[in-house]
């Protein structure tokens, strides 16, 4: 793993936020390092991203169902994840709400959340059974930060030092657009199993998928996966949810005879029922024992194609990056599932630096880095063409964001004030991911098809057709600051200014915008936070003059980093003589107001720290309180 640590402490530093994050005690369990409004699940994707809410009066993990994340924050969207554990004949529920008779609910005991994990600790009987969700972070292979996977692993542990009968469950469940994948209608619905090199594979997906489309915010062209190992005493099935976890909870195994040779399902008549939902379940029994090894499935949710984007040539097609490997989960399955002790190491390590460096400045910030880095990542799809040549383009790689929180200027993808709030993530974590985000916005712009004289807001409104925005906007400064910023920052870190020197027309362009209005930035938005922030109605805002300058003094270091050396001491030049003018309008009685006009609003002033970030040193030090 290769972290960069200079830039680290400045994130670190700077990006601190203070919250109130102890241990907390719900009801009957510990939830460590804080019990947030919810707990990341399976999440990795856009599409895949499964939260369980909590908050006041937080449900465990086995009284309450996981619900999908999207625009609007979590809803009552459920992503049907059940899973249970049979111990000395008695049969417990650990995950979902479903009611299967002879079930009872195990006792969670313990929430452990950190940077790619959540794990939840349960009794069951005489066993403690803890089970735990991983979203893979490797930050040198596209191909696992690109594929929608994620893993949930159990171990199983004896309290009485004896050993025990242990059969383990886990099933995903797919119909109406309220659970996986999206699937319509049954009718439309196939079902299928595979088996390669060792691992089986259960799936759904809709006959007809319809690309590029969204029901519910869900995609209904992914496909839902199913994996594991056909380790010894592993049984699968697909039937309705109450007989599939039924035959676990009485026989600890399930009747995987439901399939032809070819892989067919032998009855699909058999799911059709309103009466319940098509189920994909996945059993190991581990007959007698003290200490279980680790059980693994993995969940899978597959695109064909993912992005349609306005490239500077036209509509183009982009897809997945994992796509490049291999087209089918069970061809790559022994690099899904196969990989996974490499992926849990490489997690380990990731929890263990992110935990470490966020220490470094205080137990509450390593604590909102171990809810957030998930979140960060799963918010966006890495996507590749097809190159002239037919074969995939893996030098072309771009990234694009879902907004998926309703958050920032607009709802639309890659967000500009989203990516900027993001960017220090990227930093920290590799700025390549960063770089991927920005290379679409820049390429759309660089196309006749975009003529304002600022940047835009985001690559299209609706995910996930990135088929441009060129509509005017009130956000001109704020995004054309944060376009250079990032694109300074990711110089800054990686020390290629290849992106850069490709859009350069556009960036100076972007410059002189700054030049032009940010000292007065009249009745130019600077990022919406919520109708009820009085900011939001402020004119001739401080601190976004204060983006805009600083801008001004990222766009010079550009220059001066290509070698456009009197561009450079020209934006500088007009970025200290604005910086001075800013201080005598703004700084009154030692304060700083968020208007220039309205001298009774007070705030933070967020955007100084992107010039302690970027070390510009252009804002004087009697303005910074760092
Ligand atoms: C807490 O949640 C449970 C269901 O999980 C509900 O029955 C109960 O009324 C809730 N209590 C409060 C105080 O909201
Ligand atoms: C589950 O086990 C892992 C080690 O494999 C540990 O890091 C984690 O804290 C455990 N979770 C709980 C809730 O005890
Ligand atoms: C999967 O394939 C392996 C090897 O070809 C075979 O031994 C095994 O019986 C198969 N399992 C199932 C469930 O079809
Ligand atoms: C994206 O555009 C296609 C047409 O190209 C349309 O069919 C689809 O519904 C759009 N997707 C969304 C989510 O609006
Ligand atoms: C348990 O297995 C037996 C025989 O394999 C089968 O007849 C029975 O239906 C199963 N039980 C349940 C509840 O499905
Ligand atoms: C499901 O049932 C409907 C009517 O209830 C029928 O039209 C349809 O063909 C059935 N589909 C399958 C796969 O059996
Ligand atoms: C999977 O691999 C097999 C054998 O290498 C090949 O015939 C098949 O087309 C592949 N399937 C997909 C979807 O890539
Ligand atoms: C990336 O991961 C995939 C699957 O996990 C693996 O097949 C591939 O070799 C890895 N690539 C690199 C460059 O490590
Ligand atoms: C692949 O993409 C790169 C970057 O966009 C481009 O320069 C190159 O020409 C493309 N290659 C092919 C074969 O299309
Ligand atoms: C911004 O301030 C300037 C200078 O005081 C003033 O002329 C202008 O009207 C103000 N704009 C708005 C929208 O308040
Ligand atoms: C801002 O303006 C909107 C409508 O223009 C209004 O509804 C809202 O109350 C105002 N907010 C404040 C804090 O004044
Ligand atoms: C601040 O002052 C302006 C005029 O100076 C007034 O219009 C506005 O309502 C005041 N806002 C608050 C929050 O007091």
């Amino acid at each position: 793993m290769h972290l960069n640590r200079s830039l680290t402490k400045v994130f670190l530093a700077l990006s601190s936020i203070v919250v109130g994050a102890v241990a907390q005690s719900s009801g009957q369990w510990t939830t460590s390092p804080f019990n947030p409004p919810a707990i990341p699940l399976a999440v990795k994707s856009p599409y895949l991203n499964s939260w369980l809410p909590q908050g006041k009066n937080a449900s465990a993990a086995n009284e309450a169902w996981a619900t999908f994340w999207n625009e609007a924050g979590f809803d009552d969207l459920i992503n049907t994840l059940y899973a249970g554990a049979n111990v000395d004949g008695v049969s417990y529920r650990l995950l979902g709400n479903a009611e299967v008779p002879n079930v009872i609910t195990a006792q969670q005991l313990a929430v452990v959340i950190t940077a790619t994990r959540t794990s939840f600790l349960f009794k069951a009987g005489a066993m403690e059974i803890n089970a735990t969700f991983l979203s893979p972070i490797d930050l040198n292979n596209l191909t696992t930060m690109s594929r929608p996977t994620t893993y949930l692993y159990m171990t199983a542990s004896s309290t009485d030092g004896k050993s025990h009968e242990v059969a383990l469950y886990s099933d995903v469940s797919s119909r109406n657009f309220i659970e996986w994948g999206a699937v319509p209608d049954l009718a439309d619905a196939t079902v299928g199993f595979a088996n390669d090199t060792g691992f089986l594979h259960l799936f759904t997906a809709a006959a007809q998928p319809a690309r590029y489309s969204e029901i519910n915010q869900q995609s209904p062209s992914a496909t839902v996966y199913l994996s594991m190992q056909e380790i010894e005493g592993m049984t699968f099935e697909v039937g309705l949810d109450s007989n599939v976890r039924a035959n676990f909870a009485v026989n600890s195994s399930l009747a995987s005879a439901a399939f032809t040779q070819g892989g067919e399902f032998i009855d699909p008549s058999l799911l059709n029922s309103t009466s319940g939902l098509p189920t994909l379940g996945m059993a190991v029994d581990l007959g007698d024992l003290r200490e279980s090894g680790i059980v693994v499935w993995t969940l899978t949710l597959m695109e064909t194609s993912n992005i349609q984007f306005a490239s500077v040539d036209g509509i183009q097609h982009r897809y997945p990056y994992y796509l490049s490997e291999s087209l089918s989960v069970p061809n790559t399955s022994a690099n899904i599932a196969g990989d996974f002790d490499n992926i849990l190491l490489n997690s380990i390590s990731i929890d263990n630096a992110v935990r470490a460096d966020g220490l470094a400045v205080s137990q509450e910030y390593a604590d909102i880095l171990a809810l957030s880095l998930r979140q960060v990542m799963a918010s966006m799809e890495i996507t590749i063409s097809v190159g002239s040549d037919g074969q995939w383009n893996t030098s072309d790689v771009m990234s694009f964001m879902k907004n998926m929180g309703n958050l920032g200027s607009s709802v639309g993808i890659n967000c500009v004030d989203i990516l900027y709030s993001a960017f220090p993530a990227f930093m920290y974590l590799n700025s390549a991911f960063g770089r991927y985000l920005l290379e679409p916005l820049f390429n759309y712009q660089d196309s006749p098809a975009y003529t304002l004289p600022y940047a835009a807001q985001d690559i299209g409104t609706v995910y996930p057709n990135a088929t441009g925005n060129p509509n005017p906007h009130m956000f001109g400064i704020e995004e054309s600051a944060n376009m250079i910023i990032m694109t300074y920052a990711d110089i800054l870190a990686s020390g290629d200014g290849g992106l850069a020197s490709q859009h350069y027309t556009l960036l100076k362009s972007w410059g002189s915008y700054l030049l032009n209005n940010s000292l007065l930035p009249g009745e130019s938005y600077t990022k919406r936070l919520a109708p009820e922030f009085a900011e939001d109605n402020l004119t001739n805002m401080t601190n976004l003059a204060l983006k805009g300058i600083i801008g001004l003094g990222a766009m010079a270091q550009i220059s001066d980093f290509l070698g456009f050396v009197e561009d450079g001491s020209d934006f500088r030049g007009n970025a200290e003589a604005m910086i001075a003018k800013w201080q005598q309008m703004a700084v009154i009685d030692d304060q700083v107001f968020l208007s220039y006009n309205a001298q009774n609003v007070t705030g933070l002033l967020y955007n100084l720290y992107a010039d302690k970030m970027l070390e510009l040193g252009l804002v004087p030090q009697s303005v910074r309180i760092f």
